[in-house]
């Protein structure tokens, strides 16, 4: 030792100080100890984590635990679904580094997602849906750079959706539904080259809709319902030919619906109900035959319903009540024969109702038609109907008898209040 200069101590302390940070990291028990230490901040009542065990060194052999095929030190999976697992997964769970899948839905997790997780550099999936997370989605979660899955929903996170999660340029399903989310959508979310669903459901979102949404080439799933989301509707998301199914209900949009200009676009489900839409309803929606599910209600629509909407020999349910629509029904509409639920009420349309609705109509359950000024007889033809459930002609024009609906088995509602009737004697 005495041919050190003394002034070399220093030095060679930290050398040595390193030397200790960093032999820990080597021990092949760390993703071992960080499964313990996992369990030891879990209340586990149904005892699911009975075989993580301090005494076993077998931890890839522990309840939901999936070690890497290369190295059996290393933990990439954690599969803990419907546990009754309590308490905090954070920052523990960041200490399992090689870590690519997390799928711990339905269970009672509290706490926050701590930035630790930006360590989680391999993780591919994320699903921690239906828990009790609180705070907010760290800025950190851009560093979790290989993300495909990212599932928040039915916690009870706040603040803002981070901008940097839109790095995450493998992000292929963004499902944040179900919390206190506020702000706007990152515009960036636009420039996933592979997003496929995006649910933002039931938050307190606002701004616009990012016009980019509709020039992804991939998204096949919008939900943005029940959110406070402003301004028009981005035309681009009405020309994209991926898109199956759009939920913007609930929501303050305005303006009119833009045309669909693609009649390849594979559209099942449009929900615009519920917004402050004004204009007509685009006659191009009715080269959109993949259609089953078009719902259109409570808004400010007007002119009269486009006769093209008869073209969508799927559509299931049709429901356009309380706007401004006016005019006669076209009469071809009563002959799409899928419908089940047909739903006009409280608009000013006029006209009559085809006497062979009931046989044109054959799989109609629902059939509201009330708060207009239709005319002439209720069609005969109801009575074989089978599947009607609800028969709401309330506050219209009718004339005439009343068709005999005694054999209607599933009716559950019926309401002919406030027309001209007869009695049948
Ligand atoms: C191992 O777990 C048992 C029961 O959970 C506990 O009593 C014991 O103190 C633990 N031992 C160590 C070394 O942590
Ligand atoms: C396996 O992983 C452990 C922990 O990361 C590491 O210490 C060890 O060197 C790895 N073994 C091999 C053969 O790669
Ligand atoms: C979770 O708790 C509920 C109610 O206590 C119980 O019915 C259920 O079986 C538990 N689940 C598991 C996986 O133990
Ligand atoms: C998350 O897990 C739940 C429960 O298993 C599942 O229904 C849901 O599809 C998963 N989310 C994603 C985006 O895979
Ligand atoms: C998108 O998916 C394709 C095909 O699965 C894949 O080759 C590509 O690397 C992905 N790109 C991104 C940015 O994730
Ligand atoms: C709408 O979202 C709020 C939370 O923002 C929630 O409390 C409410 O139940 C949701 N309403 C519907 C109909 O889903
Ligand atoms: C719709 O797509 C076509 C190309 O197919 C493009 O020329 C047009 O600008 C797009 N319109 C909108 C509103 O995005
Ligand atoms: C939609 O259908 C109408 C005829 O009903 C046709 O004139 C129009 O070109 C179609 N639009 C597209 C985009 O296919
Ligand atoms: C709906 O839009 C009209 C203007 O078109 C505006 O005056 C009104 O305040 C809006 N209503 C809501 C509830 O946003
Ligand atoms: C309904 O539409 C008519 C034109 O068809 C218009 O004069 C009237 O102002 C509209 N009513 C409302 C409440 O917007
Ligand atoms: C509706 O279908 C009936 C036959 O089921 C047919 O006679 C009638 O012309 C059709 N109406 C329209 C408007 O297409
Ligand atoms: C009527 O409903 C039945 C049972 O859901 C279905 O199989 C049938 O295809 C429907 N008919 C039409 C014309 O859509």
């Amino acid at each position: 030792m005495s041919h050190f200069a003394t002034h070399e101590w220093p030095m060679l302390l930290l050398i040595l100080v390193r030397l200790l940070i960093i032999f820990p990291a080597l021990n092949s028990d760390t993703d071992r100890d960080a499964l313990l230490s996992l369990k030891s901040q879990l209340s586990d009542p149904s005892g699911a984590l009975a075989s993580w065990r301090n005494d076993s060194s077998m931890f890839c052999d522990w309840h939901g635990v999936t070690c890497s095929r290369h190295n059996a030190s290393q933990v990439i999976s954690l599969d803990l679904e419907s546990l009754n697992l309590t308490g905090q997964i954070f920052p523990c769970i960041a200490q399992l580094s090689f870590l690519s899948r997390i799928h711990m839905p339905n269970n009672q997790l509290n706490g926050h997602i701590s930035p630790d997780i930006g360590l989680l550099t391999r993780l591919t999936y994320l699903n921690l849906s239906m828990n009790s997370l609180n705070g907010v989605i760290p800025h950190s979660i851009s560093s979790c750079s290989r993300l495909e899955v990212i599932s928040l929903q039915s916690n009870s996170l706040q603040g803002e959706i981070p901008q940097s999660l839109a790095e995450c340029s493998f992000l292929q399903k963004i499902v944040l539904s179900n919390n206190n989310l506020q702000g706007s959508i990152p515009s960036k979310f636009g420039l996933l080259a592979n997003l496929s669903v995006i649910l933002l459901s039931s938050n307190s979102l606002s701004g616009s809709i990012p016009e980019l949404l509709g020039s992804t080439r991939s998204l096949t799933e919008v939900n943005l319902n029940n959110n406070s989301i402003s301004g028009k509707i981005p035309p681009s998301i009405f020309n994209s030919t991926t898109l199956s199914y759009i939920d913007l209900s609930h929501n303050h949009l305005s303006g009119s619906i833009p045309p669909f200009s693609k009649s390849s676009m594979p559209l099942q489900l449009l929900s615009l109900a519920e917004n402050n839409l004004t204009g007509e309803i685009p006659v191009s929606l009715g080269n959109i035959s993949s259609l089953s599910f078009l719902l259109l209600s409570q808004n400010n629509l007007q002119g009269s319903i486009p006769e093209s909407l008869s073209k969508i020999v799927n559509l299931r349910v049709l429901n356009l009540k309380y706007n401004n629509l006016s005019g006669v029904v076209p009469p071809a509409l009563f002959n799409i024969s899928s419908l089940t639920d047909l739903i006009l009420n409280n608009n000013q349309l006029v006209g009559t109702i085809p006497a062979n609705l009931g046989s044109t109509l054959s799989n109609i359950t629902e059939l509201v038609i009330g708060g207009n000024q239709f005319e002439g007889q209720i069609p005969n033809s109801l009575a074989n109907a089978s599947n009607l459930q609800t028969l709401d002609i309330r506050s219209n024009l009718f004339s005439g008898h009343i068709p005999s609906l005694g054999l209607l088995s599933e009716l559950k509602m019926l309401d002919l209040g406030t027309n001209m009737l007869q009695i049948n004697g």
